[in-house]
């Protein structure tokens, strides 16, 4: 069915594109109204049920949504830094309840305070000059730390549009096989979470025949915690948009696609403005430096739904379907978007890309560790005293990263959820054991994933974060299957009901829950959420027994 709706979706494709009539329906009041759904299902021809599947399916879309004119952020490091009770508080000052809704997360992790208000993310201070962000529609810009600690492939000065695409010209003389060749060698493999390496995806893609294929840049970093990517957009946007250009090159696309999270609009703008910077000086379009080589790119603003990171439910999401993750095989590099195929990489993957081509595969694979090759940004939250943005080499023990670069905590901390919300849950004194690369966190149990790091402080009970991922999963299960549909709502339930009355939780039931998870779960969010819980069980055991018979 979801094939047919693909190609359905494939006729207007991009240019007119269901997924994004349906943000602009929504627009005026905050949901899609009931005569909306009509005739955009009959625009292009897909059943009313399917279209109104896609429309409540989304956090800004869905009925809830209507009259919402204020978010605060309910993400992992808003919640863990307390901010976010004064934030709603002070908020109540200004508008009635039922305009202030959630959103998840802002990526402001190192200050916190989180809000978006008309379009616009607050955050730090902007909470308490509220007159000013109201009256005077006061943009604060947001400050933090960007530093590195070995090569400079992502954080380095950025030499101009002109210079940074003029090596396009001879890449474009090359041959495909031979820049792919340089990706072999790097080793560079996916920063999304899973590490897959990308050479990989573009050779499958490369070999797959098709006359339309795509190159699609997930850059919905819905890791609470996580703000690397919108980094990369906003302050480094064409490192990204090559690397495109040079994966589509090599794939054989003509289209690059950004799917980029409605919760981060200054990186929509910004990456806009870049693509029509350089398509303003012909980098862009057809017959690029002369060749055979056309390519563009397309924006497409998500609408508010975690699971549209994973790189299945993002491309139903570009076609207008219900986002759920897709079985595979048929794999996106065969089989993606709009039935085409796609390669779907994150965005500081794509990042590297240029660096690898230039420096060559070689240089790129002399850095790191083992099979964790070239650096990694990771960020860091407002417990550290230089929250920020820091580049480090794969391989670079946490401990630097955190003490020297991130200047050591400001108050105590037990753990830090490193990796996203599926990420380890680790103890804080198990930092000095780890080191910024994809083996040593797996080896402890942990995860490397996006690399971003939530600090629990001493006096927050981990049975509450337990809660607070439990609650986040059942959210944003896409419902496919039921350990994760299910087990993240009894899971929440089992441990709400603990919190709030003399209710013991029945080990064996529990751990059966959990097990069923991970072990029964088509993708990594259900599959996913076990890892820190375990963790929590495992280290914490002393917090977590008083809940448990
Ligand atoms: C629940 C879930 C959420 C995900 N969210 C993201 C995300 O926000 N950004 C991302 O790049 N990858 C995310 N992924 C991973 C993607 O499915 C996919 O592996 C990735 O985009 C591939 O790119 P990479 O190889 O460059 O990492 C997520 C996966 C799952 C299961
Ligand atoms: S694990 Fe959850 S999010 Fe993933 S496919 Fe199953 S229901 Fe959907």
């Amino acid at each position: 069915m979801s094939k047919n709706l693909g190609e359905l979706s494939g006729r207007k494709g991009l240019r007119d594109n269901l997924f994004e009539e349906l943000g602009m329906a929504a627009a005026p009041t905050g949901t899609v109204v009931k005569g909306d759904i009509e005739k955009l299902a009959e625009e292009f021809k897909i059943g009313t049920a399917n279209v109104y599947g896609t429309a409540t399916f989304y956090d800004f879309l869905r009925p809830e949504n209507k009259g919402k004119k204020v978010y605060v952020c309910n993400g992992s490091s808003c919640l863990t830094a307390g901010t976010q009770d004064v934030v709603k508080q002070k908020l109540g000052s200004h508008f009635q309840q039922e305009e202030i809704g959630e959103m998840c997360c802002l990526g402001r992790c190192h200050e916190n305070s989180s809000f978006n208000m008309n379009g616009i993310n607050y955050s730090g201070d902007a909470i308490n000059d509220m007159e000013a962000v109201i009256k005077d529609k006061k943009v604060i810009a947001d400050k933090y730390h960007v530093g590195n600690y070995g090569t400079q492939i992502l954080t380095g000065a950025f030499p101009g549009v002109e210079e940074w695409y003029a090596p396009m010209k001879s890449i474009l003389g090359r041959t495909k096989e031979d820049l792919l060749n340089e990706l072999k060698i790097s080793g560079l493999r996916g920063r999304g979470g899973a590490g897959f390496p990308i050479a990989f995806k573009l050779e499958s893609c490369k070999n797959t025949v098709g006359n339309q294929k795509y190159i699609v840049c997930n850059a919905d970093e819905g890791d609470p915690g996580a703000y690397s990517d919108r980094y990369l957009l906003e302050q480094q946007p064409h490192l990204v948009l090559l690397g495109m250009m040079i994966a589509g090159y090599i794939i054989g696309a003509d289209m690059g696609v950004l799917y980029i999270r409605a919760e981060y609009p200054e990186a929509i703008e910004i990456t806009q403005k870049a693509i029509d910077e350089i398509r303003a000086k012909h980098f862009l379009g057809n017959s690029i430096f002369d060749t055979d080589f056309n390519f563009d790119f397309k924006i497409i603003r998500a609408q508010g739904a975690y699971i549209c990171g994973e790189e299945t439910a993002l491309l139903s999401s570009i076609e207008g379907q219900r986002p759920e993750v897709r079985v595979r095989p048929p794999y996106p590099t065969q089989q993606g978007l709009f039935n085409k195929p796609t390669v779907v990489n994150n965005v500081e993957t794509l990042a590297c890309i240029p660096y690898i081509i230039n420096n060559t595969g070689a240089k790129f694979a002399s850095i790191g560790k083992g099979r964790s090759t070239g650096t990694k940004l990771v960020s860091l939250d407002s417990f550290f005293n230089k929250p920020g943005i820091y580049e480090v080499d794969m391989g670079t023990p946490l401990s630097y990263v955190f003490n020297t670069l991130g200047g050591g905590l400001k108050s105590p901390v037990k753990a830090m959820h490193i990796g996203g919300p599926l990420g380890g849950l680790v103890p804080a004194n198990f930092i000095e054991e780890l080191s910024v690369d994809y083996e040593t966190f797996s080896q402890k149990g942990f995860l490397l994933g996006h690399a971003s790091v939530v600090c629990i402080p001493e006096e927050y009970p981990i049975m509450n974060y337990i809660q607070h991922l439990f609650h986040f999963t059942a959210h944003e299960s896409c419902g496919k299957c039921f350990p994760c549909r299910l087990g993240s709502t009894r899971g929440y339930e089992l441990i709400s009901k603990s919190l709030n009355s003399d209710y013991k939780i029945d080990r064996d039931l529990f751990n059966d829950l959990i097990n069923t998870m991970e072990i029964g779960s088509l993708c990594a969010l259900g599959g996913g959420l076990p890892l820190p819980i375990k963790n929590a069980l495992t280290y914490f055991d002393k917090e977590m027994n008083v809940y448990f018979e």
